[in-house]
């Protein structure tokens, strides 16, 4: 079996290794290549990459290049986890929103939108590449916005599916407070990618989400950086990003005094690169778990598992094209659920009528989506606008116009068409 992985210079990736090496047993891998147009950092990541699978005993080859269509070549699964533009960019997305009185956030609001319209080309040029070379191979995108850049991918007629660590968190810590093994936790998760909710927890067939709040309320709320009233009220666990949208005039004040979280990421990088280099290292480093991608590797592996008919017929949650499941949206888009994964791809599972305060923000941002999606393929200062005015965190035309003119200059190097 061989896997590449796009973005393999990413300082995330000895976590995916290691992921790789603890669960060579559900996914065993013959080969990995780590494609990057970035050589230095592939030099230092590489032969880390290689010393934590000869440590864990895994004889897997692992090799590194700049060119995709080598490392493409006979691929059984293609991981992305590109970032245009890098932190730098980022950084950008995460402090323009903010003049205007906008979250600024590298996936939800005006933000998500410029990272959406610099990466949903950069990605259907690569998978195009990649189905060239391997028309089998099954994409596995963690590349954000993943909810846009999936629905890119399948529209453009790919064999994707869409991920985020979310669930599989939420699995981790549930399972850790309710004292049981994750996979006996299986969650009741629905929305779009970054906009869910958590509606059931199931022990051994049993919901225990009341018991949990009653509970541990205060730990998952504190968590979340949420009021546990909130949650109690709600009757449900939103995902962290909702404090995007339910307290955002207060995450906007916050945001304001502080350094970026892209300029936090990009100071750890710098020291976890410095570290990736020293010959003695043959693990992921402690410092790797302050980032936002914790278990990343063990839902790339499960679900890459089941896509190669390792662990076929597995529910997963994923991000797949809701074919009529949430009934109020298009076929067409791309929504987070729990699906049942195996080699033809991804299905969402049926999902009980969504309660009108969640269906109502899945809604607009759906429509949001499909917005963002015709700007990044078309280009256009209107079409970006629509997609703005569509933004429920925005909706007015003055910020709008305003947002419009500020994401184009900030990324016209990126946006040909600007
Ligand atoms: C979570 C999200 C990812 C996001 C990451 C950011 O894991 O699910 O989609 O990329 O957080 O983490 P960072 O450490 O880069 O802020
Ligand atoms: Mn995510």
């Amino acid at each position: 079996m061989k896997l590449a992985v796009v973005g393999g210079g990413s300082t995330y990736t000895p976590e995916l290794i290691d992921g790789f090496a603890r669960l060579r047993g559900t996914l065993p891998l013959d080969e990995l290549v780590l494609v990057d147009p970035d050589g230095d950092r592939l030099d230092r990541i590489g032969p880390l990459a290689r010393r934590i699978f000869a440590r864990q005993g895994h004889p897997g080859r692992i090799s590194w290049t700049g060119d995709l269509d080598a490392g493409a070549d006979g691929a059984d699964a293609v991981l992305l986890q590109l970032r245009v533009g890098g932190q730098a960019a980022r950084a950008q997305d995460e402090t323009w929103p903010l003049e205007c009185g906008c979250v600024g956030q590298e996936t939800t609001g005006a933000g998500g939108l410029a990272k959406a319209l610099r990466t949903v080309p950069v990605v259907l040029d690569i998978a195009e590449r990649i189905r060239r070379r391997s028309p089998r191979a099954w994409i596995v995108d963690f590349t954000n916005p993943v909810g846009i850049v999936t629905r890119a991918l399948l529209t453009a007629g790919h064999r994707a599916v869409g991920l985020c660590n979310v669930a599989i968190g939420f699995q981790r810590k549930f399972a850790a407070l309710l004292g049981v093994a994750p996979e006996e936790v299986s969650l009741g998760h629905v929305g779009l990618n970054h906009l869910t909710w958590e509606r059931e927890v199931r022990v051994g067939g049993a919901d225990v989400l009341p018991e949990l709040l009653a509970g541990h309320g205060e730990a998952v709320a504190a968590d979340l950086r949420m009021p546990r009233a909130l949650l109690d009220r709600l009757g449900v666990v939103p995902s962290y990003y909702l404090r995007y949208f339910y307290q955002h005039d207060e995450v906007v004040r916050e945001l304001r005094q502080k350094p970026s979280r892209a300029a936090e990421v990009a100071a750890m990088e710098r020291e976890l690169l410095e570290m990736y280099a020293d010959p003695a290292l043959d693990g992921k480093p402690a410092l790797l778990a302050k980032r936002g991608g914790a278990y990343y590797s063990e839902a790339a592996v499960a679900l890459t598992a089941s896509l190669l008919g390792g662990t076929a017929g597995d529910v997963q949650v994923v991000n797949a094209l809701n074919h009529g499941t949430l009934p109020f949206l298009p076929d067409d888009a791309v929504i987070e659920v729990p699906a049942a994964v195996d080699t033809e791809g991804a299905r969402p599972l049926p999902v009980r009528p969504l309660e009108p305060l969640f269906a109502g923000l899945v809604a607009a941002v759906t429509a949001y989506e499909h917005l963002a999606l015709r700007a990044a393929l078309e280009g256009g200062r209107d079409r970006v606008f629509e997609a703005l005015l569509a933004h429920p965190l925005i909706g007015q035309t003055e910020p709008a116009d305003r947002l419009t003119d500020a994401l184009i200059a900030h990324n016209r190097e990126h946006l040909p068409w600007a």
